[in-house]
């Protein structure tokens, strides 16, 4: 715990952790802070005083852990705490996160002509989303740094994650959320855990800045995910996908990007797996934006990601509506060192995806399905092989927003100019994936000529 150091992403400053700014920004260039330990590679401690993990006994360690009825060994991210010693362990909030399935997409695979295709489906996290990895992980450290207020400004799954770690460790946890922009599911999840939600009347990007001013103005620990140590727990489901597919590296991990730090995450994650001798190459790391949120696509397409102009962000795709992302400089490092793309998909592509992951049985919110209808593009032209493996990061779980589902179904989500946007091929697609509710009178015979038309339509798509 006292040997982890914060080193700035920017300038190689690197500080204690308890010494960071309130608003963790390098005073130096205020870039943001990843974790460093004696063994990470831009570590400068001398060999010879290092303990270097050893990745048999770690990989025999994390099974064995399985069948411990500690909490913090249940835990799917705290298994791997050696790689991650940021609080002692009496310390650790854990509501068992993480362990999540690596789940087969068959009928997409098929539809892609692609061999296989996974989804690591974070949306089956304790409370729907991917954040509570990161989650377990920073409100540990705000625990053991003492403070009694925690806040965050959300798209309302980071707000979720935060109620209900908060609730858990007793402290107080207050929440900044655009006023009628988050899905019902997540702000409900606020109230519930017993947060104090603030909705305030502007977008996500004005939440943080709010949040901002507020943590410099009083004693409040910052739980969004420029908190380096929020990352460090998002790197743990890099650490299950290898242990889930045999240590067999994946050819390309899909992932949303919003605020693009959990894209930087699963980077660090698994280049340390490769730097400490766990696997021998790193996935291609690709990021999918909404097109009417995409700030790094729109720069990686002008300037190969040298800088980045926010934008005014709008989508259905309430979780990943950010027009000015704070993570976007370890986005494009990611990108770079993995050989990653960013790829852009509009809201008819993200509609159909998402039935189509719910045609699997499987199910996501918006946000998650982003990684489908890129990924279309990226087999399209050739960039991802079907000999090869992708991974979906399915990062929230698909009753988080099920006013989009229903009106999908019942054929209200999309207006003229979106349908206009679709191909013929994908249109039928729509059409064989809309399964919106049938209301008849109280009859088995009424039931039964329905049941005889469905049937004569044909198996669903
Ligand atoms: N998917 C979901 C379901 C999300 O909630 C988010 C971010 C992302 C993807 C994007 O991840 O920001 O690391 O690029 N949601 C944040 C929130 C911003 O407040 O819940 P990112």
């Amino acid at each position: 715990m006292r040997t982890h150091k914060l080193r700035c992403t920017g300038c190689d400053l690197r500080i204690k952790g308890e010494d960071a700014r309130s608003d963790f920004r390098c005073p130096n260039c205020g870039d943001l802070y990843e974790v460093e330990y004696p063994w990470s590679e831009s570590a400068t401690v001398p060999s010879e005083h290092v303990n270097r993990p050893n990745p048999n006994a770690l990989r025999y360690l994390w099974q064995e852990r399985r069948t411990s009825s500690l909490a913090i060994d249940q835990s799917g991210v705290w298994r791997f705490r050696d790689l991650f010693p940021i609080v002692d362990d009496d310390k650790v909030i854990t509501l068992r996160e993480g362990n999540t399935p690596l789940y087969e997409l068959p009928k997409s695979a098929a539809k892609l002509g692609l061999n296989w295709l996974l989804a690591k489906h974070q949306g089956m996290n304790p409370t729907g989303s991917f954040k509570d990895t990161g989650m377990t992980a920073a409100l540990s450290v705000a625990v053991s740094r003492g403070f009694e207020w925690v806040a965050c400004a959300s798209t309302g799954n980071t707000s979720a994650a935060m109620a209900a770690y908060a609730a858990r460790a007793g402290l107080r946890s207050m929440v900044l959320i655009p006023e009628g922009k988050i899905a019902w599911g997540k702000l409900s999840q606020s109230m519930d855990y017993g947060s104090m939600t603030v909705q305030l009347r502007t977008d996500f990007d004005g939440c943080v800045r709010v949040l901002t001013e507020l943590v410099n103005r009083a004693p409040i620990y910052l739980l969004n995910s420029v908190n380096p140590y929020r990352l460090e727990g998002q790197k743990t489901p890099a650490f299950e996908i290898l242990e889930q597919s045999d240590w067999q590296v994946p050819h390309h991990i899909i992932v949303p990007g919003g605020n693009l730090a959990n894209c930087a995450a699963l980077g660090k994650g698994f280049a340390e797996m490769k730097y400490l001798g766990f696997i021998n190459r790193v996935p291609k790391i690709s990021v999918i934006q909404a097109e009417g949120a995409n700030p790094l696509y729109l720069a990686m397409q002008a300037n190969g990601g040298k800088s980045l102009a926010p934008v005014i962000a709008d989508t259905r795709a309430s979780a990943i509506r950010i027009g000015n992302p704070a993570s976007w400089r370890k986005a494009v490092k990611i990108l770079e060192a993995n050989g990653g793309w960013c790829e852009q998909v509009n809201e008819f592509e993200i509609g159909l995806a998402k039935a189509e992951i719910g045609a699997e049985g499987i199910g996501c919110e918006p946000a998650s399905a982003v990684t489908l209808a890129g990924l279309k593009k990226l087999v399209a032209d050739g960039r991802v092989g079907r000999e090869e493996t992708a991974v979906l990061l399915l990062t929230g779980h698909t009753l988080k927003d099920p006013e989009y589902t229903i009106n999908y179904h019942r054929g209200q989500l999309f207006n003229e100019s979106e349908l206009a946007s679709a191909t013929g091929s994908e249109l039928t697609e729509h059409n064989a994936l809309q399964h919106g509710p049938i209301v008849l009178d109280a009859n088995a015979d009424d039931v039964l000529r329905a049941l005889d038309s469905v049937a004569a339509a044909g198996h669903p798509a």
